[in-house]
């Protein structure tokens, strides 16, 4: 290793920390950096995986030439295609002109690919040719193209898995994985954690026109190097900044850090999202959380019609308890009769009611929601029932119920 190179690329992009196996890391990136050759950057979800493609580009022969970022996961499958190889004219419905994509505009230069994990297979096929042959072809085109491309690409899913699950095409992934850069896990940093620290609470200070930075203890230097940090550096990086914004105090003992990662990192509510995604092994994607998300507003949602037909009622009618809401949520309540207030033909200020269409296709699509939630929580869970209901925070009865709704215990079979 060139110790003195990796010490000034670690200067000139910001990276703190000695470890070896960050070292390693930016090492590896210079080392492949002057060959064309396909990487793949592995590591958690916040270890700071998009620093390396950088690296990469900004020292290799292409560093006049183009570099462009691009997240696969961020992408809708409907559009990735035409992003990434670009589309003619008349394509598809709102086409109106054509496009050149990434892989056309990038050429000369470097394609850093992020969450790969997340491409659809169809466009992993594309992918995989545009890498063997330098060859693709525009959506809505039967002209071959030709394109130069370095391709560096990232992923915090488990590869092996994703493959096994039949999700990830695993010739691709070895055409990908031709160098493999694993950034490690932060728990795996020794004492970076604590330069880490030092470096945060300095920004802070300064963005925020403080004092003075924020102080660690050695005995709290020692409980940040134990906690396991799921969320990574970025974790690290929000606990800081709320550290120094919130704590009076400003030399930081191990009890005030306790306020801020307590020793049981699941039960946090302060712990960001993204390492609370990573802590429960749950949300490998942004589009899952989204999804989770989605099924908790259906529920919240669900709970508060009922809550407002029931109101509009008055309390001359019967009410009864509504059969659908899950038992560990506020019991809301309804009347059957008002469950379509649309239909009522009494009813004063119809305009905020939906029309039956839009009652049903709202209910439709969050319906497709909630079950692909729940197919969701399945897989991860391996098809056991009580984790998958412990991991969409409702009641194992109340899976059961839905799986029921939605056929998936046949799909089983
Ligand atoms: N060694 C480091 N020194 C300074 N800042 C860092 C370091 N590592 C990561 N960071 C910062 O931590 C944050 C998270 O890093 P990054 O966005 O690269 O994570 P990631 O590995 O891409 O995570 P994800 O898989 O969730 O996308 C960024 O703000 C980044 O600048
Ligand atoms: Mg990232």
């Amino acid at each position: 290793m060139n110790t003195s190179d990796v010490q000034a690329q670690k200067r000139r992009y910001g990276i703190v920390g000695n470890s070896e196996g960050l070292n390693h890391a930016v090492d590896i990136a210079l080392q492949v950096a002057k060959t064309d050759l396909s990487v793949l950057i592995t590591g958690e979800s916040g270890v700071g995986k998009e620093i390396i493609p950088r690296i990469i580009h900004d020292n290799s022969l292409r560093k006049t030439k183009k570099y462009f970022a691009v997240n696969c996961g961020s992408i809708p499958e409907g559009t990735i295609d035409s992003e990434l190889f670009g589309h003619e004219k008349g394509a598809f419905t709102g086409a109106i002109g054509e496009r050149e994509g990434y892989f056309g505009a990038a050429n000369g230069g470097t394609l850093f690919l992020d969450e790969v994990g997340e491409l659809p297979l169809a466009t992993q096929a594309r992918l995989l040719r545009v890498l063997e042959s330098g060859e693709y072809i525009r959506v809505g085109s039967s002209d071959v193209r030709k394109t130069d491309v370095r391709i560096v690409a990232a992923t915090n899913v488990n590869m092996a898995q994703a493959i096994r699950d039949g999700r990830f095409r695993e010739d691709l992934f070895y055409r990908l994985n031709t160098i493999p850069i694993k950034m490690p896990a932060l728990r795996e940093r020794g004492s970076d954690v604590v330069l880490l620290f030092k470096k945060f609470a300095m920004d802070t200070a300064e963005k925020y026109n403080m004092p003075e930075p924020v102080e660690l203890t050695e005995a709290a230097q020692e409980k940040l190097k134990k906690y396991p940090w799921p969320g990574n550096v970025r974790q690290l990086k929000n606990v800081t900044e709320q550290i120094s914004i919130l704590s009076p105090d400003r030399t930081i003992t191990p009890e005030i850090l306790a306020e801020y990662i307590p020793d049981d990192p699941i039960s946090h509510d302060i712990v960001p999202l993204a390492a609370k995604r990573n802590e429960t092994h749950s949300f490998e994607n942004e589009r899952e959380l989204l999804y989770k998300i989605l099924f908790d507003l259906r529920n919240d949602v669900t709970e508060l019609k009922k809550l407002v037909h029931a109101q509009q009622a008055g309390n001359d009618m019967p009410v009864v308890q509504a059969p659908q809401v899950p038992a560990e949520r506020p019991v809301a309540y309804y009347r059957p009769d008002m469950a379509y207030p649309a239909h009522r033909s009494e009813s004063k200020g119809d305009e905020d009611f939906q029309t039956p269409e839009e009652y049903v296709e709202e209910t439709v699509s969050l319906n497709d929601v909630e079950r692909q939630m729940i197919v969701k929580a399945l897989e991860r869970n391996k098809g056991r029932r009580r984790k998958a209901a412990a991991d969409l925070h409702i009641s194992e009865r109340t899976l059961y119920r839905k799986i029921k709704e939605y056929g998936l215990d046949k799909e089983d079979e």
